[in-house]
């Protein structure tokens, strides 16, 4: 007897097999003939395999019958060809062991149904409901792609530190990571003493790894780091987590344009890869959750990004002849309506924008001979907005310095950082991707909150 998983058992070949499975009831309904269908599954797939209980079995009455939605069962039994429509396969159960009930009464998702408002309440268990398991394997599937695209490339994968203590994205939106009692904290001039804390200066939780991998790049040439990031900034929308997943590759020698290709050939890999390796779950979203999911994914896959420059895309903008909730000038960010607007409806694929205002983008992007823009690029997709942030880094010490100052950073701070400038400086250039944004974009799902397993918000750190 094979212990086998649910997407083994749902295969014709496993037709005439003696196995074992493991999971939990989705339904049980009792025939009049004497038996039971259980519907089983365990996560390896999206869909179930259905199980017949015959009423000769011991417990049949006792435990088999009383099987609520939600129980853990270990089921033996053939695998057999099924005669019902829209399955290969049913296991013929010898013995139906019960492992842990569900009560019936109580149970959260005794129902099909809920809101996704409602399942955020309970995130331990929606990993049960069919979106959720679907997103799981989709996560997995993405990682999986990340490490297999950069791996195949000859990448070094880099473990960079949670616990910092610089800014990388200079936006003072960081958690401060403390030993320090709270209501008692050691002063000097009134104010906190950080020198008698934990690291005996300020630290914070990292919203980057970017820093700390430019010095593996500027040694080891390709490599990228990938893990969580953490931004206190108080955005409450769709699209933002206080903590999230960001895979940031890093290339010595590379330019802005390289990086663009990169990040191209990268997001287009990870497309194909979920519609192969995922097929049913991809499916179960176009059917369920954006009945668009196909076909904007085919035109991503099949077109070319259109590279356009951030004043280009500022014209288009102001002759859109739309009125925005945010305004448009040259100089002001973009924000989610006007990234969405030029490429879901003025382009209709992705935009890489690219040579911001070096007011808008962090010290370490490159500086262009115009004095005025960055080499920075962001990578817009329908449905996202912003899913990739990238720029070539600016190597030259004196610039990189000045652009410190100039945002309000003290360079002394960075020394480390600088001397990657100091010794042996090399043109260089990097990405960062937001796994959940990612995810967003290939579900379709609308909310950020049910792409990551126990999301992370403003006034939300529950479970
Ligand atoms: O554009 P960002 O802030 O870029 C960086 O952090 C650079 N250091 C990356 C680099 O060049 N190595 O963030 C990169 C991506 C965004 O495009 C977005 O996909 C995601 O990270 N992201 C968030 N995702 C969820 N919630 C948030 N609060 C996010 N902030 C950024
Ligand atoms: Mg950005």
């Amino acid at each position: 007897m094979d212990k086998i998983t649910v997407a083994e058992a749902r295969r014709v070949e496993a037709v005439g097999r003696q196995v074992r499975l493991r999971g939990w009831v989705r339904t049980r309904r009792d025939s009049k003939g004497g038996f039971s269908f259980i519907e089983l599954n365990d996560g390896s797939c999206q869909g179930n395999v259905q199980v017949v209980a015959p009423g000769e079995l011991g417990n049949y009455e006792t435990e088999v019958k009383h099987l609520h939605t939600g129980a853990s069962v270990v089921i033996d039994g053939e695998v057999k060809a099924s005669p019902a429509k829209g399955q290969a396969t049913e296991v013929l159960a010898s013995r139906v062991e019960r492992v842990g009930d569900a009560d019936a009464e109580s149970y959260p998702l005794q129902k099909k149904g809920h809101t996704f408002e409602f399942l955020r309440t309970i995130a331990h268990l929606r990993p049960r409901t069919n979106t959720f398991g679907a997103i799981a394997r989709l996560r997995n599937q993405v990682s999986k792609s990340i490490h297999d695209f950069f791996q195949e490339q000859g990448f070094l994968y880099v473990h960079t530190p949670i616990v910092t203590a610089s800014d990388c994205e200079g936006g003072g939106a960081l958690f401060r990571v403390t030993t320090i009692d709270p209501d008692s904290p050691p002063k000097v001039d009134g104010k906190v003493d950080y020198t008698k804390d934990f690291f005996h200066k300020p630290a914070y939780l990292t919203v980057s790894g970017q820093l700390q991998v430019e010095a593996f790049a500027c040694s080891m040439g390709k490599v990228y780091t990938f893990g969580p990031t953490f931004r206190a900034e108080n955005s409450n929308t769709p699209r933002h987590l206080a903590e999230f997943w960001m895979v940031e590759p890093e290339m010595a020698f590379f330019d802005l344009t390289d990086d663009m290709d990169l990040a191209e050939a990268f997001l287009k890999r990870i497309i194909r890869d979920a519609l192969t390796h995922c097929a049913e779950d991809m499916k179960f979203f176009a059917e369920r959750v954006d009945k668009e999911v196909f076909a904007r994914l085919e035109n991503v896959l099949n077109n070319p990004f259109r590279r356009v420059p951030y004043t280009e895309a500022v014209d288009i903008l102001l002759k859109a002849g739309k009125t925005w909730e945010f305004p448009v000038a040259w100089g002001n960010d973009l924000q989610s309506e006007h990234e969405r607007y030029l490429t879901e409806q003025h382009f209709k694929c992705p935009v890489i924008l690219y040579d911001y205002p070096r007011t808008l983008k962090p010290f370490y992007m490159r500086v262009n001979d115009d004095g005025k823009t960055v080499r920075a690029m962001d990578v817009l997709v329908p449905g996202v907005g912003e899913i990739i942030g990238g720029s070539q880094r600016e190597e030259r010490l004196d610039i990189l310095e000045e652009r410190m100052r100039e945002q309000g950073l003290h360079p002394e701070g960075y020394a480390w950082y600088l001397d990657l400038r100091r010794y042996g400086t090399v043109p260089h250039a990097g990405f960062g991707l937001g796994l959940e944004r990612t995810i967003l974009f290939l579900s379709g799902m609308a909310n950020i909150r049910d792409v990551i397993p126990f999301p992370r918000t403003p006034g939300s750190a529950e479970f």
